[in-house]
């Protein structure tokens, strides 16, 4: 494919994209116009690269890629478990590290244990589904929220929570505790399946310099 044509980047606003910047630059990728925290622009190019850079909501970037509105996405692997987005998951990007987890207070432990039907609130009703559903064969009653999870319990809306741990630092502030694991979670990055082929060339050569990267900081 001509090289006229931007490869598009999609990132999760926040904390992951400013990291990805960081990377990026590492590898010579560069955009000074997406450091200007006033601006409300939308879409930030590098002209020399033909790089294009958006930022998104987290759980929109996986859609943004599968549709090929962008080449390229990076994304937590929470996201795209919940989205389920037919997308190539190809690098672990090492950061935004982190586990998701069933935390209730020490009391649900045993309902966890007895298969009892408990609500569940969660942020990630298909995560939250997928583990209680398949994986434990427990049916349980799920609570969609969107934030502020760890209130679920507090306010006896849900026996737990389907939720990311960090430093746990939140479940500890509320008397909450891990009670079961369900995977870990990380920056990804992901392609969309027709780019992967098209722009072969471009995107193996951005994936061996992030690799290259990547191997120097373990
Ligand atoms: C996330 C997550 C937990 C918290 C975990 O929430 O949902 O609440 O971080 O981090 P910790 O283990 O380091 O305390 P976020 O800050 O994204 O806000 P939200 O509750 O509105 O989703």
């Amino acid at each position: 494919m001509s090289t006229d044509r931007y490869l598009t980047f999609a990132l999760g606003k926040g904390r992951l994209a400013n990291k990805t910047l960081e990377l990026l630059e590492q590898i010579g990728i560069t955009c000074e116009e997406i450091k200007d925290k006033d601006s409300r622009k939308l879409i930030f190019v590098n002209e020399e690269l033909k790089m294009r850079f958006f930022l998104s909501k987290g759980p929109d970037v996986p859609t943004y890629v599968e549709y090929g509105a962008a080449d390229i996405g990076v994304v937590g692997k929470d996201t795209i478990l919940e989205e389920d987005r037919r997308v190539y998951e190809v690098l672990d990007l090492g950061f935004g590290k982190c586990r998701m987890c069933v935390c209730g207070p020490e009391s649900a432990r045993e309902l966890l244990q007895h298969h009892e039907r408990i609500r569940v609130a969660s942020k990630y009703p298909n995560i939250a589904k997928d583990y209680f559903y398949n994986k434990k064969h427990q049916t349980v009653d799920i609570i969609k929220l969107n934030g502020s999870v760890e209130l679920g319990p507090l306010v006896e809306l849900s026996d737990v929570i389907v939720d990311i741990v960090e430093t746990g630092s939140t479940l500890k502030e509320n008397g909450l505790q891990v009670l079961e694991e369900i995977c870990p979670l990380s920056a990804r990055l992901i392609v969309n399946q027709v780019s992967m082929q098209m722009e072969k060339e471009r995107i193996g050569k951005l994936l061996s310099d992030l690799r290259a990267v990547l191997k120097d900081k373990v």
